[in-house]
């Protein structure tokens, strides 16, 4: 995609952090905003700022994890905008600092609900739209570098699950795009200079309400050298003008990735081996 003055883009999540940098990257670019997040204070103030920025923006309150609510919100984007050209799922929080084997189920349940049935739902909702107005258009799916490494010593293993899930239904999706006019992104972030460890403050009632969680909390302070939000916007706004399929922010983060995929390949060697010893041959493709 390369004209973005007078488009509209839907940023889920789009209350503080990422999803605010993205938002404020956009609106520069002419674009006309939809804020979508669960919390309305954060909607609030996200507005004021993007309206001082001179964009035209509409805030939605919506829990990404209920597909009635999404639609109810995309509705009212439509009935304002007409046409969504960006489509942003980024609604997200964390799940770090817990031993998985005493996460209780309602945990599991709001982690993969936000962070994978918000994107499931989002281009469940905007895919058919995109195709229907038939402009160009696209579709950013925030994932994290931990959708491609459980980065040792965060434990991190609900997060990073979802995440998995992002970057699989992702690349499924590519493909059923393939011949559109709808472009798909991936973005893995590492780290952002963001509230995430906070996302207790996000939890809906009926996963409990809002909490704190001391042990998340703790990884806090690894963010305060993260990237800033818009430097985010504008790796993003780069990746969508490219189509570049995975958006990463960090390269350091290559060296996680590069250790996970020596250890897959010496699987495989091992694999070998067997076939080896045993004297047989593999089967074919
Ligand atoms: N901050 C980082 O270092 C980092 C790194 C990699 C990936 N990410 C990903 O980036 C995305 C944005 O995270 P962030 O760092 O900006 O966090 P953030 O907490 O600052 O912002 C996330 C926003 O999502 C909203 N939200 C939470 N649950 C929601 C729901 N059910 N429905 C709608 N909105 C909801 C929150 O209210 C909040 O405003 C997430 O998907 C996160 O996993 C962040």
């Amino acid at each position: 995609m390369q004209n973005f003055q007078g488009k509209t883009a839907f940023i889920t999540g789009a209350g503080a952090g990422i999803g605010l940098g993205m938002a404020r990257t956009f609106a520069r670019q002419g674009m006309n905003i939809v804020l979508c997040d669960i919390r309305r204070e954060g909607l609030e103030q996200a507005l004021g700022e993007i309206n001082r920025l001179g964009a035209q923006a509409l805030a939605v309150e919506a829990d990404v994890s209920i597909k009635e609510q999404l639609e109810r919100a995309a509705q009212q984007a439509f009935d304002a905008f007409g046409k969504v050209h960006v489509f942003c799922a980024n609604a997200g929080v964390s799940m770090h600092g817990v031993p998985i084997e005493k996460l209780p189920a309602k945990d599991w349940e709001w982690v993969l609900g936000v962070n994978l049935y918000g994107v499931i739902h989002g281009f469940q909702i905007f895919v058919p739209h995109m195709r229907a107005h038939g402009e160009e258009s696209h579709i950013v799916n925030t994932a994290s570098i931990a959708g491609f490494r459980v980065t040792p010593g965060w434990t991190t293993g609900p997060y990073s699950m979802s995440k998995y899930a992002v970057v699989a239904i992702s690349e499924a999706l590519e493909q059923d795009l393939e011949g559109s006019n709808i472009g798909l992104s991936i973005l893995a972030p590492a780290a952002v200079r963001t509230g995430i460890f906070h996302s207790g403050r996000a939890r809906p009632p009926r996963m409990g309400g809002a909490f704190q969680r001391v042990e998340s909390e703790q990884f806090a302070h690894r963010l305060d050298e993260g990237l800033a939000p818009d430097v985010v916007g504008e790796r993003v706004l780069r990746g969508i003008r490219k189509g570049e399929f995975y958006i990463f922010t960090h390269n350091w983060a290559r060296e996680l990735v590069t250790e996970r995929h020596a250890r897959l390949q010496a699987a495989f060697d091992e694999c070998e081996k067997w076939y080896e010893e045993r004297g047989m041959e593999p089967p074919p493709r």
